[in-house]
């Protein structure tokens, strides 16, 4: 079986099996052998044998050294950061894995059917270890059967309770509530964590399951969701919300009779999340569009289902190809998805060619300002607003971006003001002055896509730059430096032993 944390062998399931590991067995060594040499030395300084005494205090100088080194490391909790080195233009290919928003929604939704499910193309992210790991604590067999793919059988799970400790790890842990609630008709969840992008309601969440015939409260942070028996009814959205759209999905595929959501959102994780669970014999229509009609079935049976693309893996490899003016394929994804991002890295002077699973990026000429405004599906994602407005540092002219979904996503920016950008943020509206170029520094990532956006920014720069708490990037983005350094960058992940690690919120 494959860990869920490294995909190395392991026995059991959520036994972790990197670094760490290895660490916590230096640390027990360092400790038997420091004792040693607390003994060896008491031995020596209660003889008078010079000999001896010389030899104690040689141990002992060597077990200081050795504590220096080791003692930090065998700490379970330590700071990673990226270190590049800046100002190499990306070049080959590059690999994009199966999409983080996907298969947060599509993982919790196996608790629906009452078989076993396979799921392909699982990235290698520590959203998924986390999710998997709340399916395993709730009692779900998860067994690895190769590096990305997962079956789970949670026919085990008898409880509909996710504690806080594991649900504040991620912001999807909300699904759990729709599909536990779909599947026993009551779950108890803890509020959700979160990258903080400002206010992050759940209201529309809560709506939907009371449409459907739930009764909702919250009670010392954790929400908890009963009913009698769900009944099909229409829901209508009062903004486009991707999370409310899944939940109501989620919490209707078994109801009694017809659901109809309307201002549903769109985007390909919602095509995903419905092609998943039609394959388990939902009857879903209309997800892509702004109205989903779900005729709730009684049963869902296990399926074998591959997980589509990350739209947002690619968008970011395809702004960190132009950012350092590189030439890079980008395989394993669905041109169709980046269509926003495309059109907008074609304003800026970037050269995009699309095949059948890949897109080329190149760059020929200068890089030019422009306009951007975030929007759902299909307009251009929030989630690469971070990306884009950081290749607008690089173009030449005044640029705008304008953030249309979240109140506060660009806290990146006074990281990147530390890089040499020009920047002003009003609201929810930034002005870029173009400046070509960065300079290295040591900066912090503020969130996941915030990460990435300075991962860019450095790879641009000339110099050395530093990024901490990059936990936030390894939420969603699987093996981000080993896929840079594959394209040319010079990217290394450090861990800096001793300091406490601030534990992931997503
Ligand atoms: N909103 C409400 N009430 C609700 C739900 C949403 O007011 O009950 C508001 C939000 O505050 C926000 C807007 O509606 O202003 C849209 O929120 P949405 O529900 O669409 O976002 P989400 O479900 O919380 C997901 C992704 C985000 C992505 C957004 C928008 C997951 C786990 N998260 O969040 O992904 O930015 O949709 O596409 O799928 C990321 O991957 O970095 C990330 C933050």
């Amino acid at each position: 079986m494959n860990c869920a944390y490294c995909t190395k062998d392991v026995k059991y399931f959520p036994k972790k099996c990197d670094k760490k590991h290895s660490k916590k067995l230096l640390f027990c060594l360092q400790l038997w052998y420091n004792i040693n040499a607390v003994k060896m030395n008491v031995f020596c300084t209660a003889h008078t044998s010079a000999k001896k005494y010389g030899y104690g205090m040689r141990v002992l100088f060597a077990n200081i050294c050795i504590n220096a080194v080791f003692v930090p490391l065998g700490r379970e909790y330590y700071l990673e950061k990226f270190i590049i080195k800046g100002g190499r233009r990306l070049e080959g290919e590059v690999e994009i894995s199966g999409a983080k928003n996907a298969v947060a929604a599509i993982i919790p939704a196996v608790i629906l059917s009452d078989e076993p499910c396979i799921l392909e193309n699982i990235p290698n992210i520590s959203d998924v270890s986390i999710s998997l790991r709340i399916l395993y604590e709730m009692g779900a067999k998860v067994v690895f059967l190769d590096k990305t793919t997962v079956k789970i059988d949670a026919s085990g799970i008898a409880d509909p309770i996710v504690p806080y400790e594991m649900a504040k790890h991620m912001r999807a842990s909300y699904y759990f509530l729709g599909t536990l609630l779909g599947k026993f008709g009551r779950a108890r969840v803890s509020m959700p964590g979160g990258c903080y992008l400002g206010d992050r309601p759940i209201d529309q969440h809560l709506k939907a399951f009371a449409a459907l015939g739930a009764t909702c409260s919250i009670d010392h942070g954790m929400i908890d969701v009963q009913s009698e028996g769900l009944y099909g009814t229409q829901i209508y959205f009062d903004m486009v919300t991707v999370g409310a759209t899944i939940n109501a999905m989620l919490a209707s595929v078994r109801a009694t009779g017809m659901t109809v959501i309307e201002n549903a959102a769109k985007e390909p994780h919602i095509v995903d999340l419905a092609n998943f669970l039609n394959s388990m014999g939902a009857d879903i229509m209309g997800a892509g569009t702004d109205v989903i009609k779900i005729r709730g079935v009684k049963r869902l049976k296990g399926t074998t289902y591959a997980i589509i693309p990350d739209q947002i893996e690619a968008g970011t490899f395809m702004v960190a190809a132009a950012a350092t003016r590189g030439n890079v394929l980008i395989k394993n994804v669905i041109p169709k998805h980046l269509e926003s991002i495309t059109a907008k890295l074609e304003k800026i002077g970037v050269s995009v060619e699309e095949f059948d699973e890949s897109i080329r990026i190149s760059v020929d000429g200068p890089l030019v300002k422009t306009s951007v405004k975030t929007m759902p599906h299909p307009g251009f994602p929030t989630d690469m607003q971070p990306q884009i407005s950081t290749l607008l540092c690089l173009a030449e002219g005044t640029s705008i971006v304008t953030e249309g979904i979240f109140d506060n996503r660009f806290r990146y920016v006074d990281e990147l003001r530390r890089m040499g950008a020009d920047i002003s943020v009003d609201g929810k509206v930034a002005v870029i002055e173009g400046v070509g170029s960065f300079m290295g520094a040591p900066v912090t990532a503020p969130d996941l896509r915030a990460g990435a956006a300075l991962v860019i920014a450095g790879l641009a720069a000339k110099g050395v730059t530093e990024i901490e708490d990059i936990y936030h990037i390894e939420r969603g983005y699987e093996n981000f430096e080993e896929k840079l350094r594959g394209l040319g960058a010079d990217i290394t992940k450090k861990s800096v032993p001793g300091a406490a690690v601030r534990k992931a919120v997503i």
